[in-house]
């Protein structure tokens, strides 16, 4: 049976072009999810878009001498293009700058508030003694007092990533002019989390299947839950939609209260730009819908806790009960799929450091499926992992062009010369049987794997099937067997069979080589979509802006062994995998040199 599922995507920053670490978070194993599951023929939503609010967008738009808006556009712009050539199948990736999203964001804060889960507070505000003026948050820099880092923000820290308050700091000073902030009462609005205790810590504890080391993270979280400022002393965000509050310039809605919001909004604006804008309803209050989020370790708290506890407040659901509010009883997350971080020589990507690999550049020079394969069989699934050049190269060399490459190549090739289109096979053997019976049963446990998010596994089986192909060409040597056209014949056939199985396999993995291998094999016709970049209008007031989305209803690759048609034309097949110079290992690309 199909079901509905939600793959809700982490929001990329949209102050800086994204490095591979990023995406080997969030990007490919959310696309490769979502692929496998349009392919078992489930109804697939994935959303996101550029995270466009909040401190990390002001501090870079000052840094480069910008407004924030024209920062947002700039990256968003970049960002878009990137994860547009890297294939990922996003249903709609929008941005958090939209009049749609104001409005959710808004209404969600006015269902919690109305059920009495936001609550004002006074706390101590940073203003600066010589003007008078608030100081905003990320003006204000002291000693972080949980790891000692001494250039932490108002707002957080980015040596240990710990959310702060102005007023946490130690020995804070002004970043404008050095001074020593005065702090003075000032109202703030807080999500009242420990309402949400119990219900949070039932909900997980219902959430067997989660990778253990989310799940214990998660678990911990709530064990100690503290009301959390969700309005910020910050210019650039959503606005307070209260009297009172609304136009005050100086305080908005925290990004991260805005954010987790935009996979409802980007599902809401979704339908509204399709024939039925109530379709959204489909994956978010529909008990039997599934969903899936993904991202890298840092946004954990941030989908565990927080953003189950927005919905619990919106439906009603916390101590202190109340009413669904505007979107009804929204679902809570099937799972956090969450992976660890991808490090270069054992640190995490850093562009201050200057150990930073840009998608753009990477797709330039290598393609996308080259770094889409490398993720999923040897990305941060599980543990930290270092990314090394020559581990990159080895896995292209060997498994891609050697091992893929090779048997797709030699298939077609020695089908073309000797027959100019697909063998009739004539009488089948033992061992054409059982390639055959290997390949077909691979979409089982294939299957269940990807359904599972275990990547790593589910690449190694799709290759074992490649590998055992391999082996049965070099056993049955095709090649020797010009006295007997009709064995050879039949062993071409049955080796095309599972040229044609393993790249429907494979194809959640690298949808890019999919759709050559199946031109290779005579097919016509889309076989693995691609996300298209399409200029829309503004659904309220407002310019138009880029988002990216898809027709992925058209493509023909469905998850399981479709048979190849006898008498198809085969043409000469050109590579599919071009092999890397094995020096890259060792020097890295110009544009990221390994000893520069
Ligand atoms: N922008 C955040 C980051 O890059 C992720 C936001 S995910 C969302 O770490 F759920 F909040 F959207
Ligand atoms: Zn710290």
């Amino acid at each position: 049976m199909s079901s509905s599922v939600l793959t809700a995507v982490a929001w990329p920053y949209a102050n800086g072009p994204r490095h591979i670490g990023h995406v080997s978070g969030f990007g490919v194993p959310s696309d490769v999810f979502s692929r496998y599951r349009r392919m078992a023929g489930d109804r697939v939503l994935m959303v996101s878009g550029t995270d466009e609010h909040g401190t990390p967008i002001q501090v870079q738009a000052d840094a480069e001498g910008l407004t924030a808006r024209q920062l947002a556009d700039k990256y968003n712009d970049v960002i878009t293009r990137d994860l547009q050539g890297l294939g990922l199948s996003y249903d709609l990736f929008t941005r958090t700058t939209t009049s749609n999203h104001y409005e959710v964001t808004q209404q969600i804060f006015l269902s919690l508030y109305k059920n009495g889960y936001i609550v004002p507070k006074t706390q101590m505000g940073a203003i600066s003694p010589s003007t008078g003026r608030t100081l905003p948050d990320r003006y204000v820099e002291g000693t972080c007092p949980i790891c000692g880092y001494d250039g932490a923000r108002g707002d957080q820290c980015d040596n240990c990533g710990n959310q702060l308050d102005p007023v946490d700091l130690i020995n804070p000073r002004s970043r404008i002019n050095g001074e020593t902030p005065a702090f003075v009462e000032t109202e703030h609005f807080f999500l009242d989390l420990p309402a949400f205790s119990d219900a949070l810590g039932s909900w997980l504890a219902t959430r067997t299947d989660w990778r253990p080391n989310v799940l214990r993270f998660s678990a911990n979280l709530v064990e100690d839950l503290k009301p959390r400022a969700i309005t910020r002393d910050l210019e650039w965000g959503v606005p307070i939609p209260l009297d009172g509050w609304r136009d005050n310039p100086l305080k908005k809605i925290y990004v991260w209260f805005d954010a987790v919001i935009g996979y409802l909004s980007a599902s809401v604006e979704w339908a509204r730009r399709g024939p039925d804008p109530d379709a959204w309803k489909q994956w978010w209050t529909n008990p039997s819908a599934e969903a899936f989020y993904f991202m890298g370790k840092d946004n954990i708290t941030f989908h565990s806790v927080m953003w189950p506890a927005i919905l619990l407040g919106h439906n009603g659901q916390g101590d202190r009960g109340g009413e669904p509010g505007t979107y009804g009883t929204l679902d809570l997350p099937s799972e956090v799929v969450s992976s660890e971080y991808l490090t270069m020589s054992g640190s995490k990507f850093s562009t201050s450091r200057g150990t930073v690999i840009y998608v753009g550049d990477f797709l330039r020079e290598f393609g996308p499926d080259a770094l889409r394969y490398y993720i999923s069989v040897a990305g941060p699934e599980n543990q930290d992992v270092d990314f090394t050049w020559d581990e990159f190269v080895r896995r292209i060399n060997f498994e891609l062009a050697n091992e893929w490459g090779n048997l797709v190549n030699r298939s077609i090739s020695m089908a073309h010369k000797n027959v100019g289109s697909i063998p009739k096979p004539v009488a089948p053997e033992a061992a054409d049987a059982e390639l055959l019976a290997a390949s077909k049963a691979a979409f089982d446990t294939v299957g269940d794997l990807l359904r599972r998010n275990r990547f790593k596994q589910a690449s190694a089986e799709a290759m074992r099937v490649v590998s055992s192909a391999n082996k049965y060409l070099s056993d049955q040597e095709p090649w020797k067997r010009k006295d007997d056209p009709e064995r050879r014949d039949t062993i071409l056939h049955t080796a095309l069979q599972v040229v044609q199985d393993a790249n429907t396999l494979l194809t959640p993995f690298m949808p890019h080589a999919a759709q050559k291998v199946h031109e290779a094999i005579g097919g016509t016709g889309v076989w693995a979509a691609q996300p298209q970049r399409r200029e829309v209008e503004e659904l309220g007031d407002g310019p138009s802006y880029p988002v990216l989305t898809g027709d992925y209803a058209d493509e023909q690759a469905h998850w399981g062994s479709t048979p190849i048609e006898v008498g198809r034309p085969l043409a000469k097949p050109s590579p599919i995998f071009a092999k890397l110079a094995p020096e890259l290992g060792e020097t890295g690309p110009e544009w990221a040199p390994i000893n520069p």
